[in-house]
């Protein structure tokens, strides 16, 4: 999408962001969630990203921190969410380049993996596969098929990443 510009979010950002969100979830949670995330340890300035076409934000997305938990160790991880376009500017690409450039980021990082919950429909186009094919479990709500707990894996990856997924206490105020 020509003009679109993809970078770090910025303090003076906030209060744009946290209508967005409401606005492309229809909540106010997702946006609690946004903040909850940014005041936590767990936050990734680096990977805390928006979309930002002729001055206005369009897009947001955030990876942060989580932990991978096995019989025998914990490891740190890192999961995609939330995502978020404007409602007037979906379906245009703007979801997309914010999950090419954030995902891109993490790999340059040295990240193994990224984790998501979403529309398998969607996230299967960036390269996610279902979790449990790789032996990593994600606890999805009872509405959501199994698939949609996702992993992509990146540079770094390798077999012996398997366990549970573990988000941070801030996600649960957030939990379904
Ligand atoms: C889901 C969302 C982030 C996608 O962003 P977007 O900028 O609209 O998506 P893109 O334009 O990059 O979409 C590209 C493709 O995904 C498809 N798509 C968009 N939303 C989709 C969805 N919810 N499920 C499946 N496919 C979807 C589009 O049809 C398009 O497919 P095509 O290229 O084959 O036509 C955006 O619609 C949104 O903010 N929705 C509300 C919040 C939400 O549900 N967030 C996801 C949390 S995991």
């Amino acid at each position: 999408m020509s003009g679109l510009l993809i970078r770090p979010e910025r303090p003076a950002d906030n209060a744009a962001i946290r209508v967005l969100v409401a606005a492309a979830f229809e909540s106010e949670t997702e946006a609690d969630l946004v903040e909850a995330i940014r005041t936590s340890e767990h936050y990734i300035a680096e990977m805390s990203l928006v979309a930002e076409l002729e001055g206005e934000l369009v897009g947001h997305v955030m990876i942060s921190g989580a932990t991978l938990r096995s019989r025998t160790e914990e490891r740190p991880i890192v999961m995609l969410a939330p995502l978020a376009v404007a409602p007037a500017h979906q379906r245009a690409g703007v979801g997309s380049a914010l999950v090419r450039v954030v995902t891109g980021l993490a790999d340059e990082r040295g990240e193994p993996l990224v984790v998501v919950e979403g529309g398998p429909a969607y996230y299967r186009r960036f390269g996610f596969e279902p979790a449990y094919e790789h032996g990593i479990e994600i606890t999805v709500p009872d509405w959501a098929p199994r698939e949609a707990g996702q992993v992509l894996r990146l540079s770094a990856y390798d077999a012996s990443l398997t366990g549970s997924v573990v988000y941070p206490p801030t996600f649960d105020a957030f939990a379904e």
